[in-house]
């Protein structure tokens, strides 16, 4: 068992991973050793096959409000060019499994950048997402700008970038941010719930579809229509597919393993 002190908590069920940030005091301001901690964390269950789903969450007030100010806010740019924190965020993007996260009360700059890392977002009625850079002279650095615009369009986009203003659960849902919104007390039940259900799906064809998905951002479509292509073609080499549609012909539920 993790110390209650400490910076991440990470426990398993289910073939579902549940990591949980764990800096209250600071509302989880995501300090360089938190993202070194959770990255590794995120890395491990992504090798580990006995894991197929990630759910990534915070408190009940808090997702995390953002990159910890305390860390920046004497840094000169050469200091911020050397440290390269960001370049890190890249391994979060190269996870294979889905991560779906929780998101109760604040989720703010990093926060909600963190939150755009992930494929799916469940909010609990609290939630308030925004991108409040521009208060403290900066703006986003760890895909903002691209993420939030891409999820909820440019004019939204502008106006949570511009003026920092925070966008509610229903508003975030309305926009496109976020897949569902629950009460505060369902909201990591039901994260738990929907990664324990995708959970049961063949492990290979969820990692190509979510990249099949996420390509959708940085292709073509007909170049992103070919890239599908492919990959589908290429799970008829898996035992998965064999079993899954024997198993739908044979009226009987299909188990996967992976293979
Ligand atoms: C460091 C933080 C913090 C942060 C809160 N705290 N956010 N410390 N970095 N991002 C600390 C406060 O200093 C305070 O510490 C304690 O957490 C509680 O916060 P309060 O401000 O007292 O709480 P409240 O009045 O409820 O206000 C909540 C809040 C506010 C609206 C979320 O804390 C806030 O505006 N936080 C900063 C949000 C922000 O600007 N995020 C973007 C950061 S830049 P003490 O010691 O006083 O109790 C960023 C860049 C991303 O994310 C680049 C890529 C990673």
């Amino acid at each position: 068992m993790a110390p209650m002190n400490d910076l991440l908590l990470t426990r398993t069920e289910n073939r579902v991973a549940i990591v949980t940030l764990n800096r209250p005091d600071v509302l989880n301001a995501l300090s360089v050793e938190l993202m070194d901690r959770l990255i590794e964390a995120m890395e491990g269950f992504d090798r580990d096959p006995s894991i197929r789903v990630m759910v990534l969450t915070g408190g009940d007030k808090v997702f995390a409000a953002g990159a910890d100010i305390a860390d920046m806010a004497q840094a000169s740019v050469v200091d911020m060019m050397q440290r390269n924190n960001l370049a890190r965020w890249l391994r979060i993007k190269a996870i294979r499994k889905p991560i779906i996260a929780a998101v109760s009360g604040y989720c703010l700059g990093g926060g909600c950048e963190l939150a755009m890392h992930c494929d799916i977002i469940i909010a609990a009625e609290s939630a308030k997402f925004g991108q409040p850079e521009i208060n403290i002279g900066v703006m986003p650095g760890a895909g903002g700008t691209q993420r939030l615009t891409r999820a909820i369009g440019k004019f939204k986009a502008m106006e949570v970038i511009l003026n920092g203003r925070f966008l509610s659960a229903q508003e975030a849902f309305d926009a496109g941010l976020v897949t569902r919104v629950v009460t505060k007390e369902q909201c990591l039940a039901e994260a738990v719930r929907l990664a324990e259900q995708i959970a049961q799906r063949p492990p290979v064809a969820l990692q190509l579809a979510k990249e099949a998905v996420l390509a959708a951002d940085e292709m073509s479509l007909s170049a992103g229509l070919e890239y599908e292509r492919k990959l589908f073609y290429s799970l008829f080499s898996t035992d998965d597919q064999k079993e899954g549609m024997k198993a739908f012909l044979e009226k009987r539920k299909a188990t996967f393993q992976g293979r």
